[in-house]
């Protein structure tokens, strides 16, 4: 089973590198024939979408190469942790364009998902339940809510002691769905 971590933030100075990190090193530390890819979304430079035809009727055959990359890299995962930042109470916009710009790539697998923020990434988190659902994901309830004024401190991001077995909750229920759907 392969399980990607995909690192959803792509600013210049991003938290979310330090998170993505955090995530990759307790998932190495697991052990077992689970094979846990990083997948950082600054890397792709994908562009917006702007097709004119529909994601989901591509067929996995996209017009840019960045697209292609972005979609092999999808396709390879059987489900998929998501690192996500919370913007303007809601999902940040290029990874709401990096999933936008695929279809079949997503469908039916299983997500959890670690978010931060202010309050833990919660108001990005929930929003990202009800678009999953459109791609007939499984979306596990388990999850892992950084938060900046706990988990961070002036040197950076610097975890409270608990998040490592909150991150290895969200990936025993991925792992365990996963499982049960194959
Ligand atoms: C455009 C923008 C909007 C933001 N809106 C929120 C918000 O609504 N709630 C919140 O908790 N944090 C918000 N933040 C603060 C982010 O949680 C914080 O900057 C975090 O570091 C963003 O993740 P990143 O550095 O990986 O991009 C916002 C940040 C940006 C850049």
């Amino acid at each position: 089973m392969k399980i990607g971590i995909i690192n959803g933030s792509i600013r210049d100075g991003r938290a979310g590198a330090g998170v993505g990190e955090f995530v990759k090193e307790i998932a190495d530390a697991r052990g077992g024939d689970v094979n846990y890819e990083l997948i950082d979304l600054k890397s792709f430079n994908l562009p917006l979408f702007t097709g004119d035809t529909l994601p989901m009727m591509m067929n996995k055959q996209y017009d840019t190469p960045e697209a292609t990359a972005w979609s092999q890299a999808i396709d390879a995962c059987d489900a998929y942790v998501v690192i996500t930042p919370e913007y303007n109470h809601s999902v940040p916009g290029a990874l709401k364009n990096a999933f936008d710009s695929l279809g079949a790539e997503w469908v039916g697998k299983v997500v959890g998902f670690v978010g931060y923020g202010a309050v833990g990434g919660v108001r990005a988190i929930e929003p990202w339940r009800t678009i999953v659902a459109n791609f007939s994901m499984h979306d596990v309830r388990a999850e892992v809510n950084l938060n900046l004024f706990v988990d961070w401190n002036d040197e950076g991001f610097a975890p409270t002691d608990r998040r490592a077995d909150e991150v290895n909750a969200v990936f025993d229920a991925v792992e365990e769905l996963a499982a049960k759907l194959a």
